[in-house]
């Protein structure tokens, strides 16, 4: 089975990932940056050549690969779970932690963090804060019916977020026998 971080933009799901895998000893893939490098471009050149459809149908395709796999943790783009067919493809397919953070705090990290300008285009004609605060109004209720676990990580250390998802994914389930 693998472990698939969904959440918003600059929820913290690459760091974690990483980190995670690391205490696992699992594989990390980052789906973006895997995306990328297949198709040799930036995703903001991708939106910008052919538009956010065309980087949804490259995205969708490699999730289905991606999910193949096993002892895999994988950190989706934020918009991965738009699709009605990639929710689909989610169910079943291990794990699912949601990670979030409210949205100042990620206006903040996405100005911090350098992949912003070649992975994160605009997504709306919406200024930055306008289009998370948007965004997460649409989005939440479909991360929310695609997560086993929500998981908080503002305020707190990545060593503390991977302590609280590898206990979760140590304790059965209630009605294990
Ligand atoms: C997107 C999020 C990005 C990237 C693309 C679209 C979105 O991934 O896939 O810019 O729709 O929210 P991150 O969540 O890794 O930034």
């Amino acid at each position: 089975m693998n472990l698939l971080l969904i959440g918003f933009r600059g929820t913290g799901k690459s760091t974690v990932g990483r980190r995670l895998a690391e205490r696992l000893g699992w594989t990390f893939v980052d789906a973006d940056d895997e995306l990328e490098t297949r198709l040799g471009t930036s995703i903001a050149a991708i939106f910008a050549e052919r538009g956010e459809a065309a980087f949804r149908d490259q995205e969708s395709e490699l999730l289905v690969e991606l999910l193949a796999g096993t002892r895999c943790v994988i950190a989706l783009g934020g918009g991965a779970i738009v699709r009605e067919q990639n929710r689909a493809h989610l169910r079943g397919a291990g794990t699912v932690v949601w990670l979030q953070a409210e949205p100042q705090c990620i206006v903040e990290r996405l100005a911090r963090d350098p992949r912003t300008g070649s992975q994160r285009p605009a997504l709306t004609g919406l200024n930055r804060m306008e289009e998370v605060v948007e965004l997460l109004r649409v989005r939440n209720p479909l991360y929310a019916e695609s997560a086993d676990l929500a998981v908080v990580t503002e305020g707190r250390s990545v060593d503390a977020i991977v302590d609280e998802i590898v206990c979760f994914l140590q304790t059965p389930p209630r009605n294990s026998s």
